[in-house]
C-alpha cells in the first residue's frame, strides 16, 4: 500500500525539485552576471531548494527498499541485469541522483561560507547546475532512452 502511494509522491516531487533548483539557478546566475547583493530571498531560495532535494533523496531510498522492480533486480541479478529498465533504476538512477545530492549539498554549504555576494552566487551557480544536469539525465523521461515513465502518475 506504501509502495504505490509514495511513487506517486516520488514522480510529482520531481517537479518541485527541478522547479526550486531552477528559481535558485535564476537568482545565482542573475547576481553573478549583473553584480548584486546577497539578499535574503538567494539564501532561502538556496536552503529550500536543498531541502526539497533532500526529501527527494528520502522518498527515494524509502522506494529502494520497499521496490518490487529493485528486489526483483538483486534477486535474480545475472538475468534482469540484461533488461534495460531494470539496471537503469537499480544502479543508474540511485549513483546518478545520489552523486547530484551530493554536489548541490556541497555547492550549498560552500556557498554559505563565501565572504563575497559573488563568490556565494558563482558557487551555487556552477554546483547547482553540475547537480541539475546530472538529476535531468537520471529522471525517467518519457522519451528517455534509458527508462521511461510518465509526466505524473495517478494514484
Ligand atoms: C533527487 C532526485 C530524484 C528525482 C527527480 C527522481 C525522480 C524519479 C521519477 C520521476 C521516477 C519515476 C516514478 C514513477 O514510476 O512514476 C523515479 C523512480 C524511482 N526512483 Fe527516483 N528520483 C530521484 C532520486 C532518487 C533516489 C536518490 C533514489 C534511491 C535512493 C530513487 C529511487 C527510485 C526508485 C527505486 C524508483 C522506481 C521505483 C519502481 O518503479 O519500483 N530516486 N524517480
Amino acid at each position: 500500500m506504501v509502495y504505490p502511494i509514495l511513487l506517486v509522491i516520488h514522480n510529482a516531487f520531481r517537479w518541485l525539485v527541478l522547479s526550486s533548483l531552477l528559481a535558485t539557478l535564476g537568482s545565482s546566475y542573475s547576481g553573478w552576471l549583473w553584480p548584486r547583493s546577497y539578499r535574503p530571498f538567494d539564501q532561502t531560495i538556496r536552503i529550500v531548494a536543498t531541502s526539497i532535494v533532500h526529501t527527494q533523496l528520502l522518498i527515494g531510498f524509502y522506494l529502494y527498499f520497499i521496490s518490487p522492480l529493485i528486489r526483483y533486480y538483486w534477486r535474480f541479478k545475472p538475468d534482469a541485469s540484461q533488461s534495460p529498465e531494470f539496471r537503469f533504476f537499480s544502479i543508474i538512477h540511485i549513483n546518478l541522483m545520489f552523486t547530484a545530492v551530493i554536489v548541490v549539498t556541497i555547492g550549498s554549504s560552500l556557498a554559505k561560507r563565501k565572504a563575497t555576494a559573488q563568490g556565494k552566487f558563482r558557487t551555487t551557480a556552477i554546483y547547482f547546475t553540475i547537480g541539475l544536469v546530472l538529476i535531468l539525465i537520471a529522471v525517467p523521461w518519457p522519451f528517455s532512452p534509458l527508462a521511461s515513465r510518465g509526466w505524473f502518475r495517478a494514484f
